[in-house]
C-alpha cells in the first residue's frame, strides 16, 4: 500500500484498480475523486506515462473532495483491493458495432485477467470494456472467480439513458423515472415498457393518459438503443456517461448498500437463460452480486430478451466456447 499514512490508519480502507486508462477510465477515476469514494485508487495503463499524469491531475482535485490517494500502479497492486474495474479495450469507430470489438477486445482482456488473479486479488471484478456481455462472461471464464464476483456494467447506461429520455417526454426529474433496458448492451436491447413507471403509475398507462402513442415510445427507445453512435459520430466516443455509471455500481460495492442496479448480470434460470452474462435489475452489495431482480416481462419483452440472449450466445459460441 502507498499513499499517504493518515488514509492507510483509516478503518475500512478501501482500494480500487481501474485497469485501462482511457476515456471512459479516465472519466470514471474523475466520478470516483468527486464523490470521495475509496481512498486509495490505483491507475494501471499499458501507456504508463498517462497513469502517472492522470494521477497527478487527480490527485489536484481530492483538496476540494475528499482525501484520497491516487497513484500509477501495476498489476501487483490488485493484490489487496476490493475491486478492480477493466475499461481496456479499443473503442467503437464511427460505424462500428459494439460486437464487432470482440476478437481485439478479448485479446486485449485475456492478458489482463491472469496477472490480476496472479496477483492473489480476490475482490469484485467490474468490467466496462465493449462488447461488455461478453467480455464480462469472458472475465468470468478467464479468471475462475464464482459468478457473484464478476459484474458487467450491462445495461447501466441505457437505462440512465431510458430514463433522461422518458424524463423529458413526461417532464419528470430522470431520477423519479422506475424503467430498465433490458438484454444486451448494444443494438439488440429493448426497453420493458410494461414494468416501468412513474411515481407508482404505470408508466403505459400515463403515456396513454397524455396522448403518447405507442409509436413515439418506439421512436424513444430507438433513441436510446441508437445514443452511443449519436454521440460517436458527434464527438468520436462516449465516456463521461459510463464513467458516473461505473462509479454508482462501485459505490453500492464499496459502501455495501444492497442497492437494486442495472448491470450486467450472470444467469442461472433467470428469464429462462443459462451460462450468459446480460442486462437485467439485480441487488449490489459488498460481496458483489447479491441475486438477480427478475423483471416480470410481457410475452413481446420475453421474446425480446430470448432473442438478445442468442444474439450474444452466437457470439459466445463462435468466440470462446
Ligand atoms: C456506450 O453505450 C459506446 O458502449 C458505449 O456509450
Amino acid at each position: 500500500m502507498k499513499g499517504m499514512d493518515i488514509l492507510s490508519n483509516i478503518q475500512n480502507h478501501q482500494k480500487v484498480v481501474l485497469i485501462g486508462d482511457g476515456a471512459v477510465g479516465s472519466s470514471y477515476a474523475f466520478a470516483m475523486a468527486q464523490q470521495g469514494i475509496a481512498e486509495e485508487f490505483v491507475i494501471v495503463d499499458v501507456v504508463k506515462d498517462r497513469t502517472v499524469g492522470d494521477a497527478l491531475d487527480l490527485e489536484d482535485a481530492t483538496p476540494f473532495t475528499a482525501p484520497k490517494s491516487i497513484y500509477s500502479g501495476e498489476y501487483s497492486d490488485c493484490k489487496d483491493a476490493d475491486l478492480v474495474v477493466i475499461t481496456a479495450g479499443a473503442p467503437q469507430k464511427p460505424g462500428e458495432t459494439r460486437l464487432d470489438l470482440v476478437n481485439k477486445n478479448l485479446n486485449i482482456l485475456s492478458t489482463i485477467v491472469k496477472p490480476v488473479v496472479d496477483s492473489g486479488f480476490d475482490g469484485i471484478f467490474l468490467v466496462a470494456a465493449n462488447p461488455v456481455d461478453i467480455l464480462t462472461y469472458a472475465t468470468w471464464k478467464f479468471s475462475g472467480f464464482p459468478k457473484e464476483k464478476v459484474i458487467g456494467s450491462g445495461i447501466s447506461l441505457d437505462t440512465a439513458r431510458l430514463r433522461v429520455a422518458l424524463g423529458k417526454k413526461f417532464n419528470v426529474s430522470p431520477d423519479s423515472v422506475d424503467a430498465y433496458i433490458l438484454g444486451e448492451h448494444g443494438d439488440s436491447e429493448f426497453a420493458a415498457f410494461s414494468t416501468a413507471s412513474i411515481g407508482t403509475k404505470p408508466l403505459l398507462q400515463i403515456a396513454k393518459e397524455e396522448g403518447v402513442s405507442t409509436d413515439e415510445l418506439a421512436e424513444l427507445e430507438d433513441g436510446v438503443r441508437n445514443k452511443a453512435y449519436e454521440i460517436i459520430n458527434k464527438k468520436g466516443a462516449t465516456f463521461y456517461g459510463v464513467g458516473t455509471a461505473l462509479m454508482r455500481i462501485s459505490k453500492a460495492i464499496l459502501r455495501d448498500e444492497n442497492a437494486v442496479l442495472p448491470v450486467g448480470a450472470y444467469m442461472d434460470g433467470q428469464y429462462g437463460l443459462n451460462d450468459i452474462y446480460i442486462g437485467t435489475p439485480a441487488v449490489i452489495n459488498g460481496q458483489g452480486l447479491n441475486r438477480v431482480i427478475e423483471s416480470p416481462l410481457s410475452d413481446d419483452e420475453m421474446k425480446k430478451m430470448t432473442d438478445s440472449a442468442d444474439t450474444l450466445k452466437k457470439v459466445l459460441n463462435d468466440g470462446l466456447k
